[in-house]
């Protein structure tokens, strides 16, 4: 007799913006956005890269009603000035606020009264507000007032969500930081959530009194999903595809990918699609796997070697190979690994965080990406 088998599709997410069902938990942190959302509080949310920033803000911006709320989301990593900026916050936030093509141009009149810009059709049927050679001073008053006249007129809250905000910092040749922050600060009805993985400069924008941004609003850390929750979620995942798997395997995987919610969900992708056939998972299958996918990526992990000072790989070398509860500024971790000096090491560590192989979470230092590490400890050990 032939056996029946169903067809399922790999039910692991991972390198987008994840929703519904491939979304796990976060119940606390988007209740606790949505009530700053709904009183107006500034949120400056910081966490690592790949922990779920993004995810997670759709996923307030999904529970709040349209009736209520006009969401507005910004990515500094797609904007590559000022003048880019202007464009995208006032064509987005028009876009959003007003349906009808004749109040759009209405409105449009009335908001920008010094300055006039032109309403360009594109391809998708949308539209684009230009300000070519226009005075910026004026232009950029008149766009970061938007948030506040439009929340007026429309009787709206309103929520702006500015991805990778640090970025904004690369904007150079106008103080357009200051001006933000003079405006924002009046706009009632309005909710800024700043988000970024730079999680220094974050930081500093938010609490270093010289900075602009001085407590224009609270900060959240995104911290990782809690291991229970994150277990149940991956049991039923595989379980619903039909896998049989064992407690103590989504322990060893939450264990190796340091529970960081991209490589979770990368890993049990891949590991779904080496055990399809079987259907069962091992112990023994969650090394091969780890390797597997090492071995994918070593072109990617000898260039990043490859851009890195002799000192600073012995360094990594040496945080790849440390036992959990060494201390890496103790004269014995120092000396066992050859690192000539606690201000050397700082200093190389400092580097290496900022260019991101590295970071530092509650006095733990950790690498970003678990398999740069195991491929340095199999490659290196000493
Ligand atoms: N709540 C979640 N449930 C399940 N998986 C998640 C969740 N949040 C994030 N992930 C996983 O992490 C990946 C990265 O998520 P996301 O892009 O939202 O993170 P991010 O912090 O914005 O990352 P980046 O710093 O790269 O912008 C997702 O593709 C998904 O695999
Ligand atoms: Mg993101």
């Amino acid at each position: 007799m032939i056996q029946k088998t169903e067809i399922y599709r790999n039910p692991f997410k991972f390198g987008e913006v994840v929703k519904g069902e491939d979304f796990a938990d976060r119940k606390k942190e988007v209740k606790e956005i949505i009530e700053d959302v709904y009183n107006s509080v500034n949120i400056f949310l910081i966490s690592p890269r790949r922990y779920g920033k993004t995810s997670l803000i759709m996923k307030v911006f999904e529970e709040l009603s349209e009736r209520n709320f006009i969401k507005i989301f910004i990515d500094f990593y797609t904007i590559s000035d000022v003048n880019h900026l202007l464009q995208k916050l006032s064509s987005e936030i028009i876009k959003n606020s007003y349906k009808k093509l004749n109040l759009i141009m209405e409105r449009i009149k009335d908001f920008f009264t010094s300055v006039k810009p032109l309403v360009k059709l594109t391809a998708d049927g949308s539209f684009v507000l230009d300000f070519e050679r226009i005075d910026k001073t004026m232009l950029i008053e008149e766009v970061l007032d938007l948030p506040g006249k439009v929340t007026e007129e429309r009787r709206k809250r309103m929520v702006i969500v500015c991805d990778e905000f640090q970025e904004v910092r690369n904007f150079n040749g106008c103080n357009i930081e200051k001006i933000m922050r003079a405006k924002f600060q009046h706009h009632d009805r309005v909710s800024y959530i700043f988000m970024g993985s730079k999680e220094r400069i974050m930081e500093e924008m938010v609490t270093l009194p010289e900075s602009p941004f001085y407590n224009l609003g609270k900060i959240i850390y995104l911290d990782k999903i809690p291991i229970d929750e994150f277990k149940r979620f991956i049991w039923k995942k595989f379980t619903s595809t039909g896998f049989k798997v064992e407690e103590s395997v989504i322990e060893k995987i939450l264990d190796f990918t340091n529970n960081i919610p991209y490589y979770v969900q990368m890993f049990c992708y891949n590991l779904w699609n080496e055990k399809l056939w079987e259907k069962k998972i091992s112990l023994s299958d969650i090394e091969d796997c780890v390797k597997k996918i090492v071995k994918q990526n070593e072109s990617y992990f000898i260039e990043i070697w490859d851009n890195l000072t002799s000192y600073q790989r012995r360094v990594l070398i040496a945080l790849a190979n440390k036992e959990v509860d060494e201390r890496i500024y103790s004269y014995s971790f120092i000396r066992r690994f050859n690192l000539k000096s606690i201000s050397s090491l700082q200093k190389a560590v400092a580097a290496i965080i900022k260019k991101r192989i590295l970071h530092n979470k509650k006095e733990e230092m950790k690498f970003t990406d678990p398999f740069l590490c195991y491929w340095i400890k199999s490659e290196f050990s000493l």
